[in-house]
């Protein structure tokens, strides 16, 4: 039969905002208009439009019966609902499916856009599965044409990590999974799938649940995130028809409807400037599709000599036919119709567009059954050919594939009868006893169902608690429930019945127990609807007697979003994504999509902390939100972006990743962690180890200095405070800006009146930096040094030298910065800008630090611990008197800003009275002689700020000594008289402690007195 050739048809269909986004308050940025589709660019309003066959909007304009069917709320409504969209794409799939014609269906979309509910559906709103299995079943219900036998065969299978498994098998699939061969007639397929016949839809329902239940048990025991696998669900569906003579004829269809991986990360490979770009088998199937849709698309277009890359990928080899083949396909692209997925929703448009484009050669399966099983024979005859002439050597495949052969034709040649025969004892074999009775066990009594990431698979998984006392982990021990997944102990809780009331208790310390987002470490009573996360990735929702439930309390209602926000709000992560520098939180949909990067983040990272401690890495994962501000020389840019800090706390390397690679890498991770599972060995060497990367510099921490003062020809001498992204502290630096001639001279009484008088001058500063002081960096590890770098106005970047091993730092840096002639945009530059002060972390590679005779790591000696306990202490208490001097020296930065005020006004006197001007000199110590009598206040604050000054001095003297003497601690540990001189170190620290104190008590004095005296006048 002559073929016909159609190109793929796309729709695209738009969901209602979630639960999540109606939160955020989130705008609709899609529009449609009959078959297109417009989307608006959220920054910038700009806006792009594409035409597909079908545009369906199912954002608004709906109701919900009370049996909970959403349906269009008037006739004028654009809804499309379920029933429209199997009209309009189903139905023609069935059709073909009657004429003989193969037809697939595909969804594709991001994770959460709809791609289930399309083809699956939700509850009473069945998707186009379940009603084209359904509608199929109505029209064979019709049929008495006695020589005509209908037959269905129903297959679900799961491709993840390219590996494919029988979903309607229970427990462990082969290692490696299922094999794809190779038919020349029949492209590619399934060795040894299951195509179980079935006679009802209501058979399909139950082939459907035991599969989704088979994945969410293999998704929780393999930590394998159904996002990232397809779901094939192939029905194929035949017509015996019984000639005159005896001879039958088989017209057959296969139609395949296809859950596709969510696309997020369609083109991460690559794309993430990882040094690993190899990507993981995870992400293959899923790149590979896009690779196939393009090239096909090219072709389509007219290009010559495209080479369809099929091969590379399971996935594209089981739909060879359905992409660029004997098929009728369908493409449903799932839109989100929130503004923070704009980038990721043009990108599925584009997608679908290119889809579009595809052409396909659909031809009739028809020929008479006799011939089938004479080709099967034919190659069977062929396969034994090979074999012996392969003789000795491996022919385990061949004789693989002559068994699935003999399967097949024992099959044909089985009467449809005896078949579904076979077909139903199997399923009561297998089904039989979870079937019944656990149905019946969890109406009676408490139990926990599982929340999965993907709503498919909430609520899947039953753990009924009818005995007195229940333990639930890893062992599975007899009577125990057996739990596998990430961080979950043998035993990891005990979990009693008493009376009416359900207590939980953690087995063991190291047992992670989560009840509504808190962590519990004793007895803890549940009560219905709580929420509870065991190990780092379980999650459960406990449903209580059967008297507390109501009609709620499903994981309908507690999603894994909840969950998810529920366990952030305790983690406290609304406050860390709000960095120090702050200012403004306009920009509300940066924030938001901030926001849900890093909830989103947050269980990645406790799945990649557990595969790290489970496969024994050592490697920690932590989220930062890096701020733009922190490098920006007005201090005040906005842009912000998640990373991953990652720490090995062996050999103390730390890494900055940012989102992507992490995303890429935690892929491999769990590739890596997989195979383990799996047994194998996992060993990995550099060039192929998630965990591992070349030593990097690490940024540590910034400090902004004004550099107004450099305009008026003043200099800056201070000590800074050098905060990392989240404010902490990070070191403490002493910087110089000193204004001076062409060599380098300190200039004597040269200050400016005003800034534009340097315009076309000369302007020269020394730029010193000398000591930076408590760096925390180093004192984590001695191994480590620090750099600074920055940046002059229209200079090339500096660095200071490394200096490396100690917390108290010398970097000796000196250079003169010269600008001839001053513009005014350099004057400018000045008066706007700070010069943006970084500390960057530096770190021996490890093959220099097995070279290295360094100071040993932190591997003390057990033995001291106490001491141990003593320098912790001491650190804690030397970080308060930290914290305590940031407050002076905040409050000395406010005094000099009233100091500076004042200069001004008393400028403007002394230019009224046309007093002479002051000199630098005397104008920082306040006390000159030409001065009128109002500088008053201006010499007792100054007298004030020098005092202060001079008690800072000492104290941080007192810092370097306290310092100093940490570190010669650490290497004397091990010898005598430790405790004593522990002791001298606490009365230092007690002394410095008053004196701070003093000093704070006194500066205040002298500020209250120079205040009353500025406010009852200057003469009095
Ligand atoms: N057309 C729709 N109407 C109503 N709810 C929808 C629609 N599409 C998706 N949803 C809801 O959005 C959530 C995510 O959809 P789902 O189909 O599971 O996404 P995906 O399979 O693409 O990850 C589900 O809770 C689902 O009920
Ligand atoms: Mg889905």
């Amino acid at each position: 039969m002559p073929g016909t050739s159609d190109s793929v048809k796309v729709a695209v269909r738009v969901r209602p905002f979630n639960q999540r986004e109606k939160n955020a308050g989130s705008k609709c940025i899609l529009s449609m208009k009959d078959k297109s589709t417009t989307i608006k660019n959220p920054d910038t309003g700009e806006t792009k439009t594409f035409a597909y066959d079908h545009s369906y909007w199912s954002h608004d304009g709906y109701t919900e019966t009370p049996s909970g069917v959403y349906e269009q709320e008037s006739p004028s409504s654009q809804y499309t609902d379920q029933k429209c969209l199997f009209q309009d794409l189903g139905q023609g799939v069935l059709d073909n499916a009657w004429q003989g014609y193969n037809a697939a269906l595909f969804a594709y979309g991001q994770t959460g856009s709809g791609k289930s509910y399309s083809m699956i559906g939700y509850g009473p709103n069945k998707g186009i599965v379940p009603i084209t299995c359904e509608e199929l079943f109505k029209v064979i219900g019709t049929n008495e044409d006695g020589k005509k036998q209908l037959r269905v065969f129903f297959s679900m299978l799961e491709i993840y990590n390219e590996q494919v498994r029988d979903l309607l098998l229970k427990g462990k699939p082969p290692h490696g999974g299922l094999k794809i061969r190779q038919n020349p007639k029949q492209g590619f397929y399934v060795e040894g799938l299951k195509q179980v016949p079935v006679r009802s839809y209501s058979e399909i329902e139950k082939l459907m649940e035991s599969g989704t239940f088979n994945r969410t048990t293999a998704s929780t025991n393999m930590n394998a995130t159904s996002s990232r696998s397809h779901m094939v669900i192939t029905i194929r569906f035949e017509q015996v028809i019984q000639g005159d003579s005896g001879q039958s004829n088989t017209r057959s269809s296969d139609i395949n409807l296809v859950d596709l991986a969510g696309s997020e990360r369609a083109d991460s490979t690559g794309a993430t400037g990882d040094r690993l770009k190899e990507g993981s088998a995870i992400n293959q199937s899923l790149s590979t599709l896009g690779n196939v849709i393009s090239a096909l698309a090219d072709i389509a277009m007219g290009k010559k000599k495209v080479l369809v890359p099929y091969r590379d990928s399971v996935l594209t080899k089981l739909l060879q036919s359905a992409l660029g083949g004997n098929s009728r396909t369908i493409m449903i692209a799932a839109l989100s119709p929130a503004d923070i997925n704009y980038d990721e929703t043009l990108s599925t448009m584009r997608y679908a567009d290119r889809a579009k484009k595809i052409q396909n050669k659909a031809v009739v399966n028809e020929s008479p059954t006799d011939r089938l099983i004479r080709e099967l024979k034919e190659e069977n005859a062929r396969l034994m050919a090979m074999l012996k002439k392969q003789g000795t050597g491996d022919t385990t495949d061949i004789q693989s594939m002559l068994a699935d052969n003999q399967r097949k034709m024992v099959d044909m040649q089985m009467s449809w009868q005896q078949r579904l025969e076979q077909a139903r004892q199997e399923w009561e074999k297998s089904h039989h006893i979870d079937g019944s009775v656990i149905d019946k066990e969890w109406m009676k009594h408490p139990y926990i169902t599982n929340v999965n990431e993907d709503p498919q698979l909430s609520g899947v998984i039953k753990h009924c608690f009818s005995k007195k006392c229940t333990f639930v982990g890893r062992s599975g021990s007899e009577d125990a429930i057996q739990l596998r997944g990430l961080g979950i102990e043998p035993e990891h809780i005990e979990v009693n019945v008493d009376g009416d009331k359900t207590f939980i208790k953690p087995c063991k310390a190291t047992a992670a127990v989560f009840v509504n987002g808190i962590k519990v470490h004793e007895q803890t009573q549940l009560k219905h609807q709580d929420r509870l996360k065991l190990g780092s990735a379980s999650l459960f929702l406990y449903i209580g007697y059967p008297e507390e439930r109501g009609n709620d309390g499903t994981t309908d209602t507690y999603d894994y979003n909840y969950f998810m926000l529920e366990l952030a709000e305790h983690a406290g992560v609304s406050v860390d994504i709000a960095t120090p520098r702050d200012t403004h939180h306009t920009d509300d949909l940066s924030h938001r999509v901030l926001f849900q990067d890093f909830v989103d983040l947050l269980p990645k990272l406790a799945e990649a902390n557990a595969i790290s401690e489970e496969l024994k890495r050592y490697t920690k994962f932590e989220a930062v939100v890096r701020s733009e501000a922190s490098h920006d020389p007005k201090g005040t840019a906005a842009g912000k972006e998640v990373i991953i800090k990652v720490t090995n706390n062996q050999t103390k390397k730390v890494w900055i990743w940012s989102m992507n690679k992490f995303y890429n890498r935690k892929d491999l991770m769990d590739e890596l962690y997989l195979k383990w599972l799996d047994g194998y060995n996992v060993v990995t060497t550099r060039d192929n180890d998630p965990f591992w990367d070349p030593v990097e510099d690490i940024f540590l921490g910034s400090c902004h200095i004004m550099l107004q003062s450099i305009g008026y020809c003043a200099e800056v001498d201070e000590h800074f405070t050098l905060h990392n992204y989240h404010g902490k502290e990070e070191a403490v630096i002493h910087v110089q800006l000193l204004p001076c001639d062409e060599k380098g001279h300190a200039l004597e009484d040269d200050i400016v009146m005003e800034p534009k008088d340097l315009l076309n001058k000369t302007l020269n500063f020394t730029c010193v930096i000398s000591q930076c002081m408590s760096v925390r960096w180093i004192s984590e590890d001695h191994l480590r040094g620090v750099e600074c770098r920055f940046t002059l106005p229209f200079q090339k970047p500096t660095k200071t030298k490394t200096v490396w091993h100690k917390g108290y730092v010398e970097f000796d840096f000196r250079q003169i910065y010269k600008y001839k002639p001053v513009t005014q945009k350099l004057l400018d530059y000045l008066h706007n800008n700070s010069l943006v002060l970084e500390l960057w972390g530096k770190q021996v590679s490890e093959d220099e630090q097995l070279h290295s005779d360094g100071m040993p790591h932190a591997d003390i000696e057990t033995g001291n611990t106490d001491i141990l306990t003593q320098l912790k202490s001491r650190e804690d208490e030397a970080e308060m008197l930290r914290e305590e001097c940031e407050q002076i020296r905040k409050e000395n930065f406010k005094l000099k800003q009233t100091v500076m005020v004042t200069e001004e006004k008393l400028r403007l006197l002394e230019m009224r009275g046309g007093l002479k001007r002051v000199g630098n000199k005397d104008r920082n110590m306040g006390a000159s002689k030409t001065a009128s009598s109002q500088t008053g206040l201006d010499v007792d604050f100054a007298k004030a700020l020098r005092d202060f000054f001079q008690e800072m001095k000492d104290i941080q003297n007192g810092f370097k000594e306290m310092r100093e003497f940490v570190t010669s601690t650490k290497d004397k540990i091990g010898a005598n008289g430790i405790r004593q001189s522990f002791e001298n170190h606490e009365h230092a620290i007690n002394a410095i402690d008053d004196k701070m104190t003093d000093c704070l008590a006194s500066l205040k004095k002298s500020a209250a007195t120079a205040l009353r005296k500025s406010r009852s006048g200057p003469d009095k």
